[in-house]
């Protein structure tokens, strides 16, 4: 039995704690959030200790973790965690600044204890069966994947913009899926309505040949989670929220079978499995930090209105 705990119960942390205690051979044997009343009342529900310190629930001894706290806390938390010898899960963006990215890295290896980054997109049914498509060769050559992730504001986040928010879920899946990483960023955006960025245009040069383009707001009154991605042999049009992936090329229009499963539940089976048999998970560490560094480049495109180059 594998023991494991949560930290940050708030909108996210929440479904950590629901399909960690309704996953076999996991024990969920605590949650830590400093909110009294809503970690008392999710461990009574979930039937698990409750702390407001997350540094009693790591004196415990666990496994594993989940850190679901604001991304600005995820460096001190993490490396706390990976001290106490839990192996980690870190939500995304790894953490706010590649400084702080680094240090969770290093801590971990250290330590030699597992991290992997939420980058929850790569567990999507569709985007594995994407992924698979592109590897066996139906679509060809891919020269250029773009992507569209709109729909209203959420009030809840107030500590970053759309770019790190929700753009940073794109930038990681169009590196995944190339299998490259980004060396060019341009980007056009603005702050019209909310204090940070409230939609944005990224488009990326990976592997100096290959396109793509990340479109991201917070104005859009309905919610779009669409990829195309654009290969000499065909084009692949996949809809996250719907779990669908469609093939056009000249002789077909197909449609993958895929079997819809929570995104989620994929990657938090995976991180336990990786646990269970001693690899390394992906995303790792360093995936995190360049899905963060092309997103802060992202920022500091538009905010200077120039290319920034990406350098490892
Ligand atoms: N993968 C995804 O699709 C996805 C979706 C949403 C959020 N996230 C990420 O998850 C993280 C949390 O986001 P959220 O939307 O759940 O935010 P949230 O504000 O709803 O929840 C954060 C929780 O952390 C708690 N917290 C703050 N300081 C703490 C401390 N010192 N110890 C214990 N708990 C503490 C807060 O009380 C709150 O309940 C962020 O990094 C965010 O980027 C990822």
């Amino acid at each position: 039995m594998l023991k494991v705990g949560v930290i940050g119960a708030g909108a996210m942390g929440k479904n950590h704690i629901r399909i960690y205690s309704e996953m076999p051979g996991v024990e969920l044997a605590g949650i830590a959030d400093i909110d009294r009343e809503l970690v008392k009342e999710l461990a009574e529900q979930y039937g698990t200790r409750a702390f407001t310190d997350y540094r009693e629930m790591l004196a415990m001894g666990l496994d594993a973790v989940s850190i679901v706290v604001p991304t600005k806390m995820h460096r001190q938390v993490a490396t706390e965690a990976i001290e106490a010898k839990a192996h980690v899960l870190v939500e995304k963006p790894i953490a706010d600044t590649v400084e702080n990215a680094d240090a969770i890295i290093k801590a971990a290896a250290a330590s030699n204890r597992l991290l992997m980054v939420g980058h929850i997109e790569r567990f999507n049914p569709a985007v594995i069966k994407l992924k698979e498509i592109i590897e066996e060769g139906l679509l060809g050559k891919i020269v250029s994947i773009s992507t569209t992730r709109v729909g209203p504001y959420n009030p809840r986040i107030r500590d970053v913009g759309v770019i790190l928010d929700i753009g940073v879920h794109d930038i990681d899946i169009i590196s995944y899926l190339y299998g490259k990483q980004v060396n060019q960023v341009y980007a056009v955006a603005g702050a019209d309505i909310h204090s940070f960025e409230d939609h944005a245009t990224i488009h990326m040069r990976l592997d100096h040949e290959f396109s793509g383009l990340v479109d991201v707001n917070w104005l859009t009154p309905h919610k779009v989670r669409k990829l195309t991605a654009v290969g000499v042999g065909g084009v692949a049009y996949l809809d996250y929220l719907n779990q669908t992936v469609e093939l056009h090329d000249s002789g077909w229009v197909r449609k993958a079978k895929i079997e819809n499963r929570e995104p989620l539940r994929n990657e938090l089976e995976y991180f336990i499995d990786c646990i269970r048999n001693g690899t390394q998970p992906k995303p790792c560490g360093t995936d995190g930090k360049h899905a963060l560094k092309v997103s802060l480049a992202a920022i500091n495109s538009y905010k200077e209105a120039k290319l920034i180059e990406i350098t490892e």
